[in-house]
């Protein structure tokens, strides 16, 4: 039989220098070098268990966590020259501002070991927001930093959050500005999500509702295409990593809590860092059947704002039309897509639909 070959690759770091209260993903607060090196061992041990499996030909590498950065450049430089890229390949990693002090320095030696993308968690540019979110950079230096950034031709993206506790819209308007007056060519705007409420005083609903027109109507009036429900960017200038898991390709994902798509399986670690280290091969697995597929295509396909569903993946007709009544999808030809100042209600879209 062929062998299946990766063309998408994102490796997990689980590791912080500390742990901001609201975050959920897989990530631990250590400054302790000898699990860093055992999870390096682990991380290559799992690459070699599947290098003897499927072929590489890397279209994109990503680096996400966790903060990669804290893993250490000469372990990184390692992971890469495991796996074979090529020019083409985009190679992205996470970045948390305050790790960019020294923005030169890093940004030469993560250029020079491949990477060419960043994305940095600014979050917001209001101080007394960060405070509460427990972020602690300098945001005078913030500017300073990306105008080093351009000057070394290195592709980035910022990370904001909206819906944050005391987020007024005039902060929002802030950050929307800041993005026009640099000219950055891809931001991402996540609504924030806690799984406890309790300590944050968050907007009320309709002010959500308000900054999620506001951010849609800012940025395609300045030119950004809203391609996916929290990404806009300039044509050109798309995640190729993060279309490819919303265009259902087939990806792999290395280290602790991470998750795969290959040969028709979905695959994944559990969250024990642990664990890992100790048996990095061992997974979880879920089939992919016809009926699931088609609710996959449905979930993810609709995010593609310009892409949108074929409808004949549509069984509920009934509340195809309902939805399209409200104005929340449009049906153009053989195609159904949501509408772009409606994203915010995309999972009730698609509990509807599926
Ligand atoms: C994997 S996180 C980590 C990036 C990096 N460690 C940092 O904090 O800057 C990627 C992005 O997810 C977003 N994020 C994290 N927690 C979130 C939450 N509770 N709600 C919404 N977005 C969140 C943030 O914008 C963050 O930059
Ligand atoms: S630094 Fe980033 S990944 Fe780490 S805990 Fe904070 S938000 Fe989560």
């Amino acid at each position: 039989m062929e062998k299946n070959t990766i063309k998408h690759l994102y490796i997990h770091i689980p590791f912080c220098q500390k742990k901001c209260p609201y975050c959920d993903f897989y990530s631990i607060a250590t400054k302790d070098k000898n699990i860093k090196k055992e999870y390096l061992k682990a991380l290559i041990k799992e690459l070699n268990y599947y290098k003897n499996q499927v072929g590489f030909n890397l279209k994109t590498l990503y680096f996400g966590g966790g903060s990669p950065l804290t893993l250490g450049i000469d372990k990184l430089k390692i992971l890469i020259k495991n796996l074979k890229i090529t020019n083409k390949t985009e190679i992205t990693i996470e970045i948390n501002p305050e790790h960019l002090e020294n923005t030169k320095n890093i940004i030469k030696s993560l250029k020079d070991i491949g990477f060419n993308r960043i994305s940095i968690g600014v979050q917001t540019l209001k101080k007394s927001i960060l405070k509460e979110l427990k972020r602690f950079y300098n945001l005078e230096k913030l500017e300073q930093n990306i105008k080093e950034i351009k000057k070394l031709k290195i592709n980035f993206s910022l990370d904001f959050m909206f819906g944050l506790p005391n987020q007024k819209i005039e902060d929002l308007k802030k950050d929307l500005n800041f993005v026009k007056k640099h000219k950055i060519k891809h931001v991402s705007f996540y609504l924030f999500t806690v799984s406890d409420r309790k300590p944050y005083k968050l907007p009320k609903e309709e002010i959500i509702q308000k900054m999620f027109k506001l951010i849609d109507k800012y940025l395609t009036k300045n030119k950004y295409v809203h391609y996916e429900v929290s990404n806009f960017a300039k044509y050109g200038f798309f995640s190729k990593h993060n279309l490819a898991y919303w265009s259902r390709k087939e990806y792999l994902g290395l280290g602790v809590g991470a998750h795969s798509f290959l040969n028709k399986k979905r695959f994944w670690k559990i969250k024990n860092l642990k664990e890992y280290i100790k048996n990095p091969k061992k997974v979880k697995a879920e089939k992919i059947n016809k009926e699931k597929k088609d609710k996959e295509k449905i979930m993810l396909g609709l995010r593609l704002l310009e892409k949108g569903i074929n409808k004949n993946l549509i069984k509920d007709l009934e509340n195809l039309e309902y939805l399209k009544k409200y104005k929340l999808i449009k049906i153009i030809k053989n195609k159904v897509k949501i509408n772009r100042q409606k994203t915010y209600l995309i999972d009730s879209i698609v509990e509807e639909l599926i």
